[in-house]
């Protein structure tokens, strides 16, 4: 499968674009350092989205608990700066398989899915880390942008509604992703470019899991919902934002 066909669900998922202006600024010199720190981040950020979600509403005690052990070094690392990239590579293995906590089918199918984006999540991570490791950029924590919990606030508050919100949620966190590092790519150096383009196949990928699980989960036609949400995350990504970040909006940096 081509770029073009991995990319054309996404860009009829998406509402916009992401704007040429803000490819100009991300392809700035002097973005990048800022652009790989916070790419870093939204990799165990995307991580820590599917084990909160297979502990709050699939696995057993014993899996939970496994799954933050599994967790510990990548987050000592972007929350303590504790460990290096070669610590780091010793980790990535999930101890053990996960045993849902019912025979519900959704349970089982939430791990499976989830399980596979947090490996390759994590394994991004460490390729973020090995690229920001080889051209000296040292990783210091930075402040979250207004993304994430732009859409993260129009989540119901009740289940399972709650659920399917969160699921929406990330399809389009993940298909943002996908959007964005196809038009970036081409702005970036080689190892860059060729580094972004190896990501297309399993954002787009995650996209679509999270998707076919608010469907399994809801029950019933959520198109209404899909929509709404495209809307709050169309307009993080137009309007003015006045900081620079990953999935930040239009640049407005005076
Ligand atoms: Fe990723
Ligand atoms: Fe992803």
């Amino acid at each position: 499968m081509t770029s073009e066909q991995l990319l054309a669900p996404i860009k009829a998922f998406l509402q916009c674009d992401t704007p040429d202006e803000w490819i100009t600024e991300a392809k700035k010199p002097e973005n990048l350092k800022v652009l790989l720190v916070d790419h870093l981040i939204c990799e165990l950020k995307a991580a820590q989205t599917g084990m909160f979600l297979i502990r709050k509403y699939a696995s057993d005690k014993q899996s939970g608990s496994a799954l933050l052990k599994w967790f510990e070094p990548y987050e000592k690392f972007v929350y303590k700066k504790e460990g290096t990239l070669a610590s780091l590579s010793e980790h990535h293995k999930l101890p053990k398989s996960l045993s849902a906590k019912s025979d519900d089918p959704f349970e089982q199918n939430l791990i499976d899915k989830m399980v596979l984006l947090i490996k390759e999540e994590l394994h991004h991570f460490y390729q973020v880390l090995e690229i920001m490791t080889a051209r000296g950029i040292e990783y210091n924590s930075i402040p979250a942008g207004r993304y994430a919990k732009g859409m993260m606030r129009n989540v119901r508050t009740f289940e399972p509604a709650s659920l399917v919100d969160k699921l929406i949620c990330g399809a389009y966190i993940e298909a943002r992703s996908c959007e964005r590092f196809a038009k970036l790519a081409p702005h970036l150096d080689d190892d860059l470019n060729k580094f972004y383009v190896s990501l297309l196949r399993s954002e787009a990928r995650h996209y679509q899991d999270y998707l076919a699980l608010a469907e399994q989960v809801a029950g019933e036609d959520i198109s209404e919902r899909v929509k709404f949400f495209g809307e709050v995350e169309a307009q993080l990504i137009i309007s003015d934002d006045e900081d620079f970040k990953f999935h930040s909006g239009l640049p407005n940096l005076q």
